[in-house]
């Protein structure tokens, strides 16, 4: 039997990592695990409760208030990938929209969120067998992962590939916003103090600004092949 092995995507915001992490766990049978979901589900927390108010977090609030924060995931069998539930409340379409996009890097930049969803993290892939998605997956929750890939892409053609899935999806949407929350995050999860978005050394770059979804599908096939035979 092949080895069971964690695979890491890591890379810039939009840029098809959980696209190619779910369709590539899909094909291999592991399981998918979308960490940037739960930096938003925190973060539509902080919304819900009024933890972040105009911008400004309240951190010795958000501090007692993570014992009280539970997230899981749980299979979609209509859109084959796993849906987040906050607190046991589906929550997946309110996490997507562009309150929480515009506030979740503030979130992911406080070092005991960090803490708190890193050891979940590493807790879902003990057993290996998973695809983790996320910016500090190959670096970070499991630097000793056997399979890491760095994604990117340029910011135009991210912006264009989220802004298309919100007209698609009937969210009104304009272009120059989902732009510019695409190259704010980048500032943001570059530049942060706590473990900041960066490439591991031992990973495998793709940019995939003119691959089709298939296309990275298949790439990622070969490394993932090539890991678990050799
Ligand atoms: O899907 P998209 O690339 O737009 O973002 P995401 O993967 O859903 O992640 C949302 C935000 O969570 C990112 O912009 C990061 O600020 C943060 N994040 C993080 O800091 N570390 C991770 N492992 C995953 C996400
Ligand atoms: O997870 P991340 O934020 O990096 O990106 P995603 O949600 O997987 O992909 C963002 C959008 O880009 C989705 O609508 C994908 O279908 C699309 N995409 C694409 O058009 N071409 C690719 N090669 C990869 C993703």
């Amino acid at each position: 039997m092949e080895k069971k092995i964690v695979i890491a995507v890591d890379g810039y915001s939009s840029c098809g990592k959980s696209t190619m992490a779910k369709d590539l766990a899909k094909e291999i049978g592991y399981t998918y695990i979308d960490s940037g979901a739960m930096y938003r589900a925190v973060t539509l927390y902080c919304l819900q409760n009024e933890i972040i108010e105009n911008g400004v977090v309240d951190e010795v609030r958000l501090r007692s208030a993570m014992n009280q924060i539970h997230i899981s995931f749980q299979m979609n069998n209509e859109s084959g990938k796993p849906d987040t539930y906050l607190n046991g409340v589906n929550v997946e379409k309110e996490i997507r929209g562009m309150e929480v996009a515009n506030h979740v890097s503030t979130i992911a930049a406080i070092g005991f969120v960090r803490q708190a969803m890193v050891e979940k993290q590493q807790e879902m892939g003990q057993q290996k067998g998973v695809v983790m998605d996320g910016r500090d997956i190959g670096t970070v929750v499991f630097p000793n992962a056997e399979l890491k890939i760095f994604v990117t892409a340029s910011p135009e053609v991210r912006a264009q590939r989220r802004y298309d899935e919100m007209m698609a999806k009937g969210e009104p949407a304009i272009f120059e916003d989902v732009l510019a929350n695409v190259k704010k995050r980048d500032l943001i999860d570059t530049t942060r103090a706590e473990s900041p978005l960066c490439r591991a050394e031992d990973a495998l770059e793709l940019d995939n600004s003119h691959l089709s979804i298939a296309e990275q599908k298949a790439w990622l096939l070969v490394q993932f092949n090539r890991v678990t035979r050799e």
